[in-house]
């Protein structure tokens, strides 16, 4: 048994859970006309209704005196002060340094001119590409960007150029992502573009990303056939990255390199130049509101009492499905096309950060970390998958996630009505005589409103997810900041590529991966 399962706020929760586990949402609702009220909390753009869970006044204590026992609010003391609270790789976790407007990190170095001044260069870059002074190798004004980047230097990015489309500033390039190292991937882009009016975005922490320079070399080569020479090629690649060496080495010219820090994860990096994308498509200025929303979520973390707390009440309501309810997964639903790579972001930022089974100190844990993070928009996933989770075995806790747009009139009323009457449904469920008609009902969700999609409540939401997967490492005791996981899968495909292009030495493989690599060798 690890402190955590043997520590006074689990073994509370676990017994209450006992009592819990037959309750009823409806007659939860029932017994409290005030429920719906009391079990909502609102901040900025942002409304949570978490009243459809399985949760009383004393679930709520009770989860909240867990995070207390986790000294979750000394945690975030210890990231603000950039201490080292990555510990495998020895680094501060200061991504929030990236949106804040002064210099608050007195125990650590002040990291803010660094930032402030990559914020010039990025508004500088981004305002001549609107007022089309940036040009290429034969001086035709750049009409397309391609991000190349794989991970944190693609799925935020992707996810919000796609949120705030509607922001898209006038002169604005259109801008697009590969990540894929499938040739496929870069190939459907370029389709239609012209190279002599394109400028590549190489964005990598590390600039050691097989997928991101495998693309970056297929894009000049690109560039090389359409453009002839090399000459002024660097007019037509920009990169963001902490190592500059490498991004030389790719030939591109040093005022156009935009720094990142070890002390940003790539998942977390969205607010760094990883956002040029984002800028070049809505503006600078835009892009500073975006900061802006996440910069009044981190004051309300920072702040509010964890009860009143949206993204310590969300990481709670989490972990009391996932360590108390065996929940294994968690679906994300946001209703509105423009969000729909949000459940892809989220798979990163939550899985990757918190798909972890050793402790802080190393020590196996004894109860479940991150649960699978999935979704789709609706109302589409309500033709593919809802029906498991109305009638499947499992309950699946969902967050819906709607907002308001004044101008969609009845269109987008249709969305969000159905986003309302999923939610319910889950909850109500149906008691038709009938077994295989008959739904369950008590499935839990959350409904997230948004106020608008603009770049300030995108910045708000995005940071409430940030740090809700914050807490929870906090409380699983876990680092939320490393990602060794991934790196096996990186050494094994170095070594097998050769032997997939030339053969020879199967010595230390598997017979699986033998019989495997024999059948599709060199076709
Ligand atoms: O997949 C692992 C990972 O290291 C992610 O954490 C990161 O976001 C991604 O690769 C890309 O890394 P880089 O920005 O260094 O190319």
């Amino acid at each position: 048994m690890s402190a955590l399962t043997e520590s006074a706020a689990w073994r509370a929760l676990a017994a209450h859970q006992r009592r819990m586990a037959t309750a009823s949402l409806r007659e939860l609702f029932a017994a409290d006309p005030g429920r719906a009220a009391a079990f909502t909390l609102e901040f900025g753009e942002v409304l949570l209704d978490y009243s459809k869970h399985l949760a009383d006044a004393e679930t709520l204590r009770l989860l909240v005196a867990l995070a207390e026992q986790a000294d979750v609010r000394g945690w975030i003391r210890r990231m603000y002060a950039g201490e080292p609270i990555n510990e495998t790789e020895g680094r501060a976790v200061l991504h929030v340094a990236l949106r804040a407007d002064a210099a608050v990190f007195p125990e650590g170095r002040d990291v803010m001119p660094l930032v402030r001044a990559a914020r010039e260069r990025m508004r500088r870059f981004v305002d001549d590409a609107h007022r089309g002074a940036l040009t290429g190798a034969t001086g035709e004004r750049i009409t397309d960007v391609v991000n190349l980047g794989i991970g944190g230097s693609d799925l935020g990015p992707r996810m919000a150029t796609r949120a705030l489309r509607r922001f898209r500033a006038p002169g604005a390039p259109r801008v697009h992502f590969v990540a894929n190292i499938d040739p496929a991937d870069l190939e459907a882009a370029l389709e239609g573009l012209a190279p002599a009016r394109t400028l590549f975005v190489v964005a990598s922490k590390t600039f050691t990303t097989a997928e991101t320079l495998d693309n970056a070399a297929r894009a000049r080569g690109w560039l090389e056939s359409g453009l002839g020479g090399a000459a002024a090629l660097g007019r037509h690649f920009a990169a963001v990255t902490a190592n500059d060496a490498g991004a030389s080495a790719l030939g591109v010219a040093p005022e156009r390199i935009f720094p990142m820090w070890d002390w940003v994860g790539g998942r977390y990096s969205l607010w760094s130049a990883v956002g040029l994308p984002v800028a070049l498509s809505i503006g600078m200025e835009r892009f500073e509101e975006l900061l802006e929303g996440a910069r009044a979520m981190d004051a309300h973390f920072h702040t509010a009492p964890p009860a009143r707390n949206l993204p310590v009440l969300m990481a709670l309501l989490e972990i009391w499905y996932v360590d108390f309810f065996d929940a294994r997964s968690r679906v994300v639903l946001p209703y509105g096309e423009d969000l729909r790579d949000f459940p892809a972001y989220l798979q990163q930022l939550e899985m990757e950060s918190n798909g972890k089974r050793v402790d802080r100190a190393g020590r196996p844990v004894d109860y479940a970390t991150a649960p699978v993070v999935w979704g789709a928009s609706g109302t589409p996933s309500q033709h593919s998958f809802h029906q498991m989770l109305h009638q499947g075995t499992e309950p699946v806790p969902a967050d819906f996630i709607v907002f308001g747009d004044r101008r969609g009139g009845p269109a987008h009323a249709a969305l969000v009505a159905n986003a309302l009457a999923q939610s319910a449904a889950l909850m109500e469920g149906d008691r038709a005589g009938e077994p295989h008609r008959a739904l369950p009902g008590n499935r839990p969700s959350s409904v997230i409103v948004l106020e608008r999609l603009d770049p300030e409540a995108l910045g708000q939401l995005i940071a409430l997810y940030e740090h809700k997967v914050f807490v929870e490492g906090v409380v699983w005791n876990i680092n939320s900041f490393d990602q060794w996981g991934v790196e096996m899968g990186k050494r094994v495909a170095r070594t097998l590529l050769p032997r997939l292009l030339r053969g020879g030495d199967d010595a230390g493989l598997d017979a699986s991966t033998r019989a495997l690599l024999a059948r599709l060798r060199g076709r």
